[in-house]
């Protein structure tokens, strides 16, 4: 089924001009002064001139977005809608304009005869672990506020989606009859049933949505908050003896949600790919309190891949480093990243809303303002995906979208209905924009 695309009513335009509104605020030098001040006096921070500096460059940065929506807006009328929109994956491209910003800041050189041992530091547990990019892990989660490292074994891996399968492995008991179940409560994270069962393991199986699963024995419940496709913060659903749970916490970071609390969880799951950008880099860390749990997980990789790359964590602990020199007021000059994603996402949810409000055809969750200890102001989840519903008649939402040249994720495959869809909210600004320009105009 495709609709029609009428005359274009400009809401890339529209969303300009509040946004320039925001900005006289802004300039007026409201609000996002205090906000720092308030965030670098819950640190225990001090550093007025430092917190002014990075105000500004916060406004400048978004100036050159606002030109860039402006660009979009030609670009739409110029193909007539026949371009191909792709936000079936979670690429998380728009970073990339900070990490321009900050050029040679995280540029590291390896020479030649580095890193050519297997081994990093076998005096640690995971002795595949580089010290640089442990210690680093342990300041960011300092800095930001959303984890507690004490008393943890660090589990370096080649994305968190390794150390879900070393997860997996090391919860699993070698000698149980039969597999334990692995559930997690729908819609959940699309890849969580096809990494599950894609070996046929007798150590664990996929049982699916963990607000039905009523088999009793053990079993593995995969948090996951904010929750991957539609980014409500959530907590376990089955709530019974026997249970482990794993706590994804990939999204837990001030661009997507408020800081609340610093999770204080028995294995938590992290990953550089939605926290700075950097999914090529393919590096991921597990928080684990139990020191045999850490022990398995580590096996396991050691028996995947033999550790994990020090090239990747090398240029990883470099990211993570100036991130959180970024927003520290004693740091460097730069915006501080958190400020910045936090702010892009803001901006492409508002655009979004709009654009959903504009077509009548859709509809996107609302959410509710939590405080966040990081920012120092409360504020609604913006999650790194949309979950969108079609409305009225429209029964396969991926299918009609499709047909007007946006390709997203079927409901179907994170356990929900084909009536919803799951957009990246990651992708550079052309496209994004592009994007909420074709959604706004079609309509019934
Ligand atoms: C909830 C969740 N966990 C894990 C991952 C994978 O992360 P990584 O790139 O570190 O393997 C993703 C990626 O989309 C995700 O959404």
């Amino acid at each position: 089924m495709q609709r029609a695309l009428p005359s274009p009513l400009n809401v890339s335009l529209i969303w300009r001009i509040i946004y320039d509104s925001e900005r006289e605020l802004l300039d007026a030098g409201f609000s996002v002064q205090q906000q720092r001040r308030s965030v670098m006096a819950g640190c225990g921070l001090q550093g007025k001139e430092s917190v002014s500096k990075k105000t500004h460059m916060s406004l400048s940065s978004s100036a050159s977005s606002s030109s860039s929506l402006t660009a979009t807006t030609n670009i739409e009328s110029q193909d007539g809608g026949e371009r191909v929109i792709n936000l079936d994956h979670g690429d998380p491209t728009m970073y990339e304009k900070y990490w321009h910003k900050v050029g040679d800041k995280t540029t590291i050189v390896i020479p030649g005869w580095q890193s050519l041992s297997y081994f990093s530091d076998v005096s640690n547990l995971c002795w595949f672990l580089e010290p640089e990019f442990a210690k680093e892990v342990v300041r960011l989660h300092k800095v930001v506020g959303n984890a507690i490292t004490e008393n943890r074994h660090i589990v370096v891996g080649t994305g968190s989606t390794q150390l879900f399968q070393a997860a997996l492995y090391a919860l699993s008991s070698q000698d149980a009859s039969e597999p334990i179940s692995v559930v997690s409560a729908a819609p959940f994270y699309s890849s969580y049933p096809s990494i599950t069962d894609c070996l046929k393991s007798g150590l664990y199986k996929w049982a699916g949505d963990a607000k039905t699963f009523n088999r009793d024995g053990p079993y593995i419940e995969l948090v996951t908050s904010p929750n991957n496709p539609d980014g409500f913060v959530r907590q376990s659903v089955v709530n019974r003896s026997g249970g482990i749970l794993v706590h994804d916490l990939a999204y837990y970071w001030p661009q997507y949600t408020s800081i609340s609390y610093p999770a204080d969880h028995d294995l938590m799951l992290f990953t550089v790919s939605k926290s700075t950008g950097h999914a090529g880099t393919r590096i991921g860390w597990a928080l684990v309190k139990d020191t045999e749990v850490a022990k398995k997980m580590t096996k396991y990789i050691e028996l995947n891949t033999i550790g994990v790359s020090k090239d990747s964590q090398l240029r990883a602990a470099k990211v993570l480093k100036v991130v959180a020199n970024s927003c520290e007021p004693s740091g460097d000059e730069d915006e501080c990243f958190f400020e910045f994603s936090h702010h892009q996402m803001t901006m492409r949810w508002n655009q979004l809303r709009m654009a959903v409000q504009k077509s009548g055809l859709f509809s996107v969750p609302d959410f509710p303002p939590q405080f966040c200890t990081f920012l120092g102001r409360a504020f609604g989840p913006q999650p790194a995906f949309a979950w969108l519903k079609c409305e009225q008649d429209i029964e396969d939402c991926e299918s009609f979208l499709k047909g007007n040249k946006i390709l997203t994720r079927s409901g179907k495959h994170f356990g929900f209905s084909p009536a919803y869809v799951r957009i990246s909210m990651l992708d550079r600004d052309e496209n994004f924009n592009l994007f909420v320009q074709r959604l706004s105009n079609i309509v019934s």
